[in-house]
Formats: structure tokens, sequence, C-alpha cells
């Protein structure tokens, strides 16, 4: 019987790449050149299952090339550039990679608030520019952290490890919006409180964003928002580009209306608003809040679990669309 074919769409460990090669003919990008559509739909034709990032977007378009198409593994725990609702139809089966980059995304975003709340990043430019003459009072005056108020809009996997980080590490008095309240059992140890989301804007001291991306938030921050926060907090967006409006952030920064932000994620990236880059009180990092070695390889595979699974009559561990499974018994 002819092996199933994948693309694997971007580079991957070599030891991973002989992991699949296992199971099947794999037509492997290694060289890791971004793909452009004509190239992934042409690459896609025969293939039973693709890996991919976030950074393929798989629309109707692309599905649309894919005839013998089952499984889309994506190496990301966010899937805001495939069109799950499509994929179904087709019954094309899409997994993801959540949990295994919980806790290192939480370390990064609590890392970047921290960043800065205490101008770290700032304090390093003034340095490198050698403008360090003497010490001041006030030179880099920033925020605390410790017993301040945490506030987390986005109330996840990666919500809650934050959540833990600033409640059980620093004594930070923990708020959070999300559509459901966390059971007690969660919310009660953290001291966490489920409040309405203008109350979020109004009391926290730092803002942390990591509501996944949907149409339904989008610009879920912008101006009106960012104005009713402290002119001392801080924000930031490890969620996704586009929940937060860069440009009424930008213009927040500048006018002091806030602090201080931080972002790992943009509206159009790997493009920058250029008003961002203006403003000296932002820390800008480039998308990269799962990035350690451990973690990227366990997200690998984890994307390389589900694909075999799929494709050999096992479990997928962590599909996105689980009823395609379901109609496929
Ligand atoms: C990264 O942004 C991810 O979704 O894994």
């Amino acid at each position: 019987m002819p092996r199933p074919e994948i693309l694997v769409a971007r580079y991957v460990l070599p030891e991973l790449l002989t992991r699949l090669q296992e199971h099947f003919d794999v037509d492997a990008n290694q060289e890791d050149r971004l793909l452009d559509r004509r190239e992934l739909c042409a690459r896609l034709k025969g293939k039973a299952g693709v890996f991919i990032t976030s950074n393929e977007r798989f629309d109707a378009e692309l599905i649309g090339c894919c005839t013998d198409l089952a499984v889309v593994s994506t190496m990301a725990v966010g899937y805001n550039n495939i069109d799950v609702m499509a994929c179904t139809e087709h019954g094309i089966l899409v997994t993801n990679t959540p949990d295994v980059l919980t806790e290192s995304t939480a370390d990064f975003g609590f890392g970047l608030m921290m960043a800065a709340a205490r101008r770290i990043t700032e304090s390093e430019r003034f340095l490198r520019a050698g403008e360090w003459t003497h010490w001041t009072y006030s030179l880099m005056n920033g925020q605390d952290i410790h017993g301040k108020t945490l506030g987390i809009l986005g109330m996840g996997r990666i919500g809650q490890a934050i959540a833990r980080r600033g409640a059980l590490g620093f004594g930070m008095k923990v708020i959070y919006h999300n559509r459901n309240p966390l059971p007690a059992d969660i919310a009660d140890p953290l001291g966490a409180r489920w409040v309405d989301k203008s109350t979020l804007m109004k009391q926290a001291d730092h803002l942390i964003v990591v509501v996944p991306y949907s149409a339904a938030v989008h610009h879920i921050i912008g101006a009106d928002e960012l104005a009713l926060m402290k002119p001392t907090a801080t924000l930031t967006n490890i969620a996704r580009g586009g929940v937060v409006d860069d440009a009424a952030l930008a213009e927040a920064l500048k006018q002091r209306r806030i602090a201080a932000a931080a972002l790992d994620v943009y509206e159009g990236e790997p493009k920058v608003n250029a008003a961002l880059l203006d403003v000296p009180n932002i820390v800008l990092t480039p998308h990269i809040a799962s990035a350690t070695g451990d973690t990227r390889r366990a997200m690998a595979n984890l994307a390389a679990d589900n694909l075999i699974a799929a494709l050999t009559g096992g479990t997928p561990p962590t599909p996105v669309n689980p009823e395609v499974l379901a109609a496929a018994v």
C-alpha cells in the first residue's frame, strides 16, 4: 500500500523529519523559504497531510487546491490563520499544539510586562547610546510589579499560568476578564477575581492580553479602552496582532496616557506600525513568546504526533475540530 504523502511547509529539526519519514513520503521545505500561495497550492496536490506554522494562511481558496488533504497540523496554539470552518466542511481535520507551550509563553509574557514596567529595554538603549553620564534620583524610574494589580484579558491556559506567576511569585492581586468566570477551585487559590472589561481597564496596574484572536475581539482594546487605563499602567500583548489597535496604542504611549507597553504580536506582522517604532516607552519583540529550544521541540513533536495519528488510524492528541473525527467513524 502506498504511504501517505505529506508536505512539511517549514523547516523542522532533522530528527523530526526522520520521524515523519518513517511514516510518510515527505516533501520538506528544509530551506525554510516562505512558500507563496501558488507554490503552496502546487505542492499540496496529492498530499494527505500538511505541517504548517502560524505563518501560512490556510483559507478557503487554498483548501480548494487540496483534493486529497485529510489533516492540517499547525505548530502553534493559535489557529486564526486557518479557516477551520471551511476545513470542517471539507472533512479536513485541523490540529494545534496547546499545553506544551503554556509555561514558556507565560514566562515570556511576564518578562515582557516586567521589561515595560521597569523600562529595561529603554534603559539599555539609553546606555548603549552613551547617554548615561551620572546617577540621578529619577533615572529611568518605572512602575513596581510586586503587590500591584495584574489584569488579564483572556483567562485560558496561558492566562492562568501568568496569574500563577503574579499571585504566587509577586504577591499581585489578580483580576481578569473572560467570557466565563473560572471555576472556584482554579480562581480561589490565586485570589483571581472576574471583572467586566471596563473595570479591568480601570483597575489593572499591569494588563496582559492573552485572548485568542477572532473577528469578535478585533480591536477589543482601542482608544476608548486605553483612555480608561491608569496613567501609570502598562499593557502587554502576547495574544495576536489585531486584538489591540496598534495605532491607538502608539498614540496613547506618545501622549503618556499610559506609562508603557510591550508587544510580541502586531497587526500585519512582520510589518510593525511605524508609530510604534517612534515611541520610547515600548518593548517590541518579534513574535517569540514560545521560542525556547525545549518548547519549540515539544511543539514540533506534538504537531508530528497529530499528523501521524491522523493518517495512521490513531487518535490525534489535540484536534481543533474533533467533529471531523466523529463524522469519520
Ligand atoms: C504562537 O503565537 C502560537 O499560537 O503558538
